[in-house]
């Protein structure tokens, strides 16, 4: 037995945000074995192996649903291309997101954010959404822009794992 706390699973255009399945850790391990992904990212680490997959799946099914969430993006042809979660460790969620390599520059993005970002105001009844992007990664801005955030104007050190360094971040904030 497990103790799964399902996600509601959310249709957009052309995706389908979900909740993770223990058979997602393998496709999750291919797609981040890019070292573009976990370099962009503050908690992934490289080299990313499929235990570091099947790790981040077991966290998720057994995460306190107040305060962590995330989606498996859902391609109809391709399967999991991505995914989109937040996670609460100050006073609002952060949200964080990545797509497999080839699936860049077609908007999927910007439109799962969207849809992810709708959840949390009609059904997470979160009213805030924190967020941030290093500071060399401007299509993670172009992302957060879109999606209706704005800079708060604070630039912070956020230690990524993978590149073992802190990298300075641009912090960016929604309102619902
Ligand atoms: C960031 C990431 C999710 C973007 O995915 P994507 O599907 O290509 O994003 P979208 O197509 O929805 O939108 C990206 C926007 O940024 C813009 N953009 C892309 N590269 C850019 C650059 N170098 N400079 C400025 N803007 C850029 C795009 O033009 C697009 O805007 P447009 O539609 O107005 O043209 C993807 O590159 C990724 O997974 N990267 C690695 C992980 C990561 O960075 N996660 C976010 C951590 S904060």
């Amino acid at each position: 037995m497990c103790s799964y706390q399902p996600a509601p699973a959310i249709k957009t255009d052309r995706l389908t945000l979900r909740a993770p399945r223990a058979e997602d850790a393998s496709r999750i391990a291919a797609l981040c074995g890019d070292f573009e992904i976990p370099r962009m990212t503050t908690r992934m680490p490289w080299p990313y192996r499929l235990e570091d997959a099947q790790g981040f799946v077991g966290r998720m099914a057994n995460a306190n649903p107040d305060q962590d969430k995330v989606f498996m993006v859902e391609h109809p042809a391709d399967g999991a291309i991505g995914a989109v979660g937040f996670h609460t460790h100050e006073r609002h969620p952060e949200l964080g997101y990545w797509l497999g390599r080839p699936y860049w520059g077609k908007g999927y993005a910007t439109e799962a954010v969207r849809a992810a970002l709708a959840w949390t105001r009609d059904g997470w009844k979160r009213k805030v959404v924190a967020a941030g992007h290093f500071a060399d990664n401007p299509a993670s801005g172009g992302v957060l822009i879109k999606s209706g955030f704005l800079y708060t104007g604070d630039v912070l050190p956020k230690h990524s794992v993978a590149r073992g360094q802190d990298v300075p971040t641009r912090m960016m904030v929604w309102l619902a």
